[in-house]
């Protein structure tokens, strides 16, 4: 069962605040990117989506004199720290399963390495899939931040995909029930 849809989080002001910082295009690109590959690795779709949807939400606006400045915000981002607070913040609000919620945040945490100390870290099979769909959709000098999206149609795709992961859900409950 689901506790809370792609849709129930587009909806929501803090989503609409932080996640159109970051790009929704972005984030509804990587959602369906996760929604595929979640197939592939044998993942939770629910939760890849999500983590996948809202693996941006913490980022920051980096300006200097105006101008987006890609130093500063190399040399001190924390984005995914402050994103995976924010989207646990988020899904707890919205009435997901405390569960659930802490494995999101924790795909949110490590979905790029590139704030931590330089080492090796072991990905689970979720955190894993959130980290390949954000790669699969960036583009180079970070332009995947600024693609442009209606609010019409990006409620429209999650809409979508809440369907497809549903259907996933129905599919799968009838296979055990044969
Ligand atoms: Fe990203």
């Amino acid at each position: 069962m689901r506790h809370v849809t792609l849709v129930q989080l587009f909806d929501h002001p803090i989503t609409q605040k932080y996640v159109k910082r970051s790009g929704m295009a972005h984030a509804i690109a990587c959602a369906y990117h996760a929604f595929q590959l979640a197939n592939v690795h044998g993942v939770d779709p629910d939760r890849a989506t999500k983590a996948a949807f809202l693996h941006d939400i913490g980022h920051y606006t980096w300006y200097r004199n105006g101008k987006w400045d890609y130093d500063l915000y190399k040399e001190y981002d924390i984005h995914a720290i402050k994103g995976s607070e924010r989207a646990h913040k988020l899904l707890i609000r919205l009435g997901e399963h405390p569960k659930f919620a802490k494995e999101i945040a924790l795909a949110v945490l490590l979905h790029t390495d590139s704030y931590l100390p330089k080492g090796y870290l072991e990905l689970n099979p979720l955190q894993h899939v959130v980290a390949l769909a954000d790669n699969l959709d960036e583009e180079p000098g970070g332009k995947h931040h600024y693609r442009k999206i209606t609010d019409e149609r990006a409620r429209d795709l999650l809409d979508r995909l809440d369907q497809k992961i549903n259907s996933f859900y129905e599919n799968n409950s009838m296979k055990h029930s044969m």
